[in-house]
């Protein structure tokens, strides 16, 4: 969708080149976010795409078209752009700022006017409270999200983000985080997005571009950036925490049937067999299930040590958390640490059993990283 080749650019009266040799391609859909230190070129390259910048060498394809032979109006009507100083006209309204593009685009009024009530609901600005302020009665997170909306708001399949949520706090901005992803599952647009948070980028991507002084230096998916960084550079951006920040990366459902080992107990199993069971249970405790596979409970050495019950449905304790096979690694960990138990049960919507993960599984995933 997006093919950068060689591209270049030196501003007029410098030598030192702000963006170096950049060959990058991100396929339809995806969301690329780029990330590095402050100048080294993130927001030049995301101007020359749009072509608010014009490149001093290399070439731009989008959707294979070369971008530097089409009419640069008409190419921007179909790039959203979120500009990193939020950049609204201040002697428009918000509703007249949002309303741009469809304006330029002789949308019918109607059809502008419920389309920008759209967008200001969906980035959190009540479009009653704010569609006639101007940009100055706003806050700066305020104005981010209008920029937001304002990039959105005739649906563009492309669009460069530049920092969209900076300037918000960490809440409204794991929200708006939250939402993007949710309307990008529905969309999914291609989106060449910049952030400093490295959390944010990991949260966020298909993949990440590294960039320093001008030159890419590894674009890879979250995951592969994360357990193979390129260099020292990329592995200090990356933090120390890389081995947890992975499990954040990877679902139950992926490893469930590699290290699903213990088999659950019908709830009316006798003691005898109760026992066997647990004597092979590398977690010492067995997961008990009813006739209809739904969690029942579990029973651990001591409980069947104390109990004068004679089948499992009698003594079994009731289990306080568990989660679902599309949660994270890192969701299991919590639950585990919550619990205090070195593993967690893995249960579908309807509550049926599906699996356990244990401390052990969670440690060989971080093993095969290191
Ligand atoms: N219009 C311009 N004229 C001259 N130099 C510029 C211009 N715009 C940017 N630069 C220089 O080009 C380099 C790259 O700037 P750019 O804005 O792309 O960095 P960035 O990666 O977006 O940084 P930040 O994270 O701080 O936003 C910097 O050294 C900057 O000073
Ligand atoms: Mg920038």
């Amino acid at each position: 969708m997006i093919k950068l080749e060689g591209l270049s650019k030196i501003f007029p009266g410098h030598t030192i080149p702000a963006v170096k040799d950049l060959n990058l391609e991100v396929k339809e859909g995806d969301v690329c976010v780029l990330v590095g230190p402050s100048g080294c070129g993130k927001t030049t390259t995301m101007k020359m795409i749009n072509r608010l910048y014009e490149p001093t060498g290399g070439k731009i394809y989008i959707r294979g078209e070369e971008a530097l032979k089409m009419d640069p109006i008409k190419l921007r009507l179909d790039i959203g752009y979120v500009i990193q100083e939020i950049g609204l006209f201040p002697h428009m309204t918000i509703e007249e700022n949002v309303a741009t593009v469809p304006n330029e685009k002789h949308w019918p009024a109607d059809q502008v006017k419920q389309k920008v009530d759209e967008v200001m609901t969906l980035v959190g600005l009540d479009p009653n409270v704010f569609k006639s302020r101007y940009p100055s009665a706003l806050s700066g997170g305020q104005r981010q999200r209008v920029g937001v909306a304002r990039a959105m708001v005739s649906d563009p399949p492309i669009m460069l983000m530049d920092e969209p949520f900076g300037a918000v706090d960490p809440i409204t901005r794991a929200r708006l985080q939250n939402e993007f992803l949710r309307i990008q599952e529905r969309m999914g647009k291609t989106i060449v997005f910049v952030t400093h948070d490295i959390d944010e980028a990991i949260k966020m991507s298909d993949t990440i571009a590294v960039m320093r002084e001008g030159e890419l230096i590894q674009h890879a998916t979250p995951s592969d950036l994360l357990s193979a960084p390129a260099d020292e550079f990329v592995s200090n951006l990356v933090g120390r925490n890389r081995s947890i920040k992975r499990l954040h990366l990877i679902r139950i459902n992926e490893i469930l049937e590699d290290v699903n080992r213990a088999k659950p107990i019908s709830e009316d199993a006798q003691t005898e067999e109760i026992k066997k069971q647990l004597d092979q249970s590398d977690i010492r405790t067995v997961i008990v299930v009813d006739r209809n596979n739904k969690l029942k409970g579990i029973i651990g050495v001591n409980d069947l040590k104390r109990t004068t019950g004679e089948v499992a449905k009698d003594y079994c304790q009731d289990v306080s958390d568990t989660v679902t096979s599309d949660a994270t690694l890192n969701d299991a960990l919590s639950v585990m640490l919550e619990l205090g138990e070195g593993y967690v049960a893995v249960v579908n919507e309807d509550d049926q059993y599906e699996g356990t993960i244990t401390l052990g599984d969670l440690l060989n995933v971080v093993k095969e990283d290191n």
